[in-house]
């Protein structure tokens, strides 16, 4: 049986708020917890996450203050969680190897090339593509007049249009659900047993074979796709190397997955709780750009961005020295009060959203405007194909990472 949930208004240690913001259990009913940390310690130490200190912070102004500044530095060692011994090195070394986890020069030099397929313009070019993938999985579930809108909707639409845009036959799609999946489980450290390792270094050789024959193939023969266009990327120093072609499928693969998946998820279920915003999308379609930002601003799937700096920093009157770790929490500055009014209204029209929900500054998401792409497309296709949609159980199970929030399940009927 699960305790009662504690009163915010009663709560006036910051440990023991952040005790409950941490709780596995309480996924679904954190932003009242946010706002009372927000209010008495909006820039918090503390020694939880394994650290002999960081900084949780929960205020828009300090968070957004933190990712623009271009020194502070996404530690690699942050990497080091993976590391489970000799029966996950595989994992480990490819985890090593993703654009997160580089530093400098690295992480900018490969950044900088990769950019360059990930803009606005290139990803507009996709959007037939996406939107076929949209309507081909509506397509599977519409006469059944119920779906689990994550794992029949939310979870294979990006995979199958990153793998669409990389140029892989569909037949092999089924392949990478199983290896998106595993590497992404593998990654969630707090529940490793010895199968979920295993396969975890199956997904890696999977991973690593597969997209190597491909490089191969496409070198050879080069086609009007992302591979061949990874292939073809230079600078004045030179191009990608294979071992960094395939680092970075696997980090568009897996940062494009989930968080995608789970935003459609939670998007869709505060859309359908919020009933009078899902019908006005449906009678102002054109409202869709705005409906996903207020989405990613009103429930984001990365809740959190690890930040530490060379030399201290003075922040909102706090000095945070060189090496500790800042713990940015985007969910809670996406509501701040002092920044967003009424920031728990959804609000489809909400004018200047400006959300940090793909962050800011070095790391900003790489993927945002195929993230958009898929969003808009998604939500707009479901508005329009199932105007009668609605939630199929009151009740909500969020899975139980804090770092990337999510449904397990979105059980929907029309
Ligand atoms: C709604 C969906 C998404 C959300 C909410 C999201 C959010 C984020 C955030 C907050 C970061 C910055 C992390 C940090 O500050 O440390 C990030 C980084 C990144 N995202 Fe996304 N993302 C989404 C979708 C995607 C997609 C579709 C792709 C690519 C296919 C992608 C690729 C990346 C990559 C490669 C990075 C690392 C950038 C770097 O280290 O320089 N993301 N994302």
């Amino acid at each position: 049986m699960s305790t009662p949930h504690p009163n915010p208004a009663d709560l006036s240690d910051p440990e023991e708020i952040l005790g409950v913001i941490l709780d596995p259990a309480r996924r679904g009913e954190l932003y009242p917890y946010y706002h009372r940390m927000r209010e008495i310690a909006p820039i918090h130490p503390t020694e939880q996450f394994s650290l002999e200190r960081g900084w949780f912070v929960t205020s828009h102004g300090a968070v957004h203050a933190v990712l623009r500044n271009l020194r502070m530095l996404s530690d690699s060692r942050n990497v080091d969680i993976f590391d489970s011994g000799p029966s996950g090195a595989k994992f480990f070394e490819m985890m090593k190897r993703l654009l997160l986890y580089l530093d400098r020069p690295d992480h900018d030099r490969i950044r900088g090339l990769v950019s360059r397929t990930f803009t606005p313009a290139a990803i507009e070019k996709k959007r037939p593509l996406v939107q076929r993938v949209v309507d081909d999985l509506l397509d599977e579930v519409v006469d059944r007049g119920r779906m689990d809108l994550v794992n029949d909707f939310a979870y294979p639409l990006p995979i199958r249009v990153i793998c669409g845009m990389l140029g892989l036959p569909h037949e092999d799609v089924a392949h990478f659900m199983t290896w998106a999946h595993d590497f992404a489980r593998r990654g969630d450290v707090a529940a490793l047993d010895d199968e979920v390792i295993r396969n975890g270094e199956d997904a890696s050789d999977g991973f690593e074979s597969y997209f190597g024959e491909l490089i191969s193939k496409r070198r050879a023969s080069p086609d009007d796709d992302l591979m061949s266009a990874l292939i073809g990327l230079e600078d004045e120093r030179g191009a990608l190397t294979d071992r960094e072609i395939v680092a970075t499928c696997v980090i568009l693969l897996q940062a494009g997955h989930n968080t995608t998946a789970d935003l459609t998820s939670m998007g869709v279920r505060a859309l359908l709780i919020h009933r009078d915003q899902w019908d006005l999308l449906r009678s102002e379609p054109r409202l869709i750009t705005n409906t996903v930002e207020e989405l990613i601003r009103y429930d984001t799937s990365v809740q959190i961005s690890q930040r530490v700096g060379p030399s201290d920093i003075e922040l909102d009157g706090i000095s945070i020295p060189a090496g500790e770790m800042c713990i940015l929490v985007n969910g809670a500055a996406n509501r701040d009060p002092a920044r967003y009014p009424e920031p728990d209204r959804l609000d489809i029209t909400r004018s200047d959203v400006g959300h940090l929900g793909f962050g800011l500054g070095n790391y900003v998401c790489l993927g945002m405007s195929l993230a958009r792409c898929e969003l808009q497309t998604a939500i707009g296709t479901l508005a329009r194909r199932l105007p009668d949609l609605e939630l199929a159980s009151e009740t909500a199970e969020f899975r139980p990472t804090l770092l990337l929030r999510g449904l397990e399940s979105l059980p929907l009927r029309w």
